[in-house]
């Protein structure tokens, strides 16, 4: 199982698993990161999976689609590396990936 790196909104670091072909959102929130909400359940709707992923990981994430790219525009906290965890499906060629739980809008 590749391991996904969890940084939370203290700044502490976690090392979990993750299974190919679940999303990000849903490793994160199965291993118990009660930071990131993720009210709608995944279906991009709600911005509050929102994290900051490793730059060196950007050309094997899922590509954003526009529905993503226009409601992480309605973050005041995005940044350059932002993007939806339940948007990124989970995969051995992402192993090592290091996401940062963004701070709350
Ligand atoms: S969980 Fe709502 S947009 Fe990702």
């Amino acid at each position: 199982m590749a391991k996904l790196i969890v940084v939370n909104r203290a700044g502490e670091e976690q090392a979990v698993e993750g299974d190919n072909g679940l999303s990000v959102m849903e490793i994160i929130r199965d291993n118990g990161f009660d930071e990131l909400l993720a009210l709608c359940g995944g279906c991009c709707s709600c911005a509050t999976c929102h994290v900051y992923v490793d730059p060196a990981f950007a050309g094997a994430l899922s590509p954003m689609s526009e529905d993503e790219n226009d409601l992480l525009d309605s973050s005041d906290q995005r940044n350059e590396t932002s993007r939806l965890s339940c948007q990124l499906v989970f995969s051995d060629a992402l192993d090592g990936l290091r996401v940062t739980i963004a701070p709350e809008d």
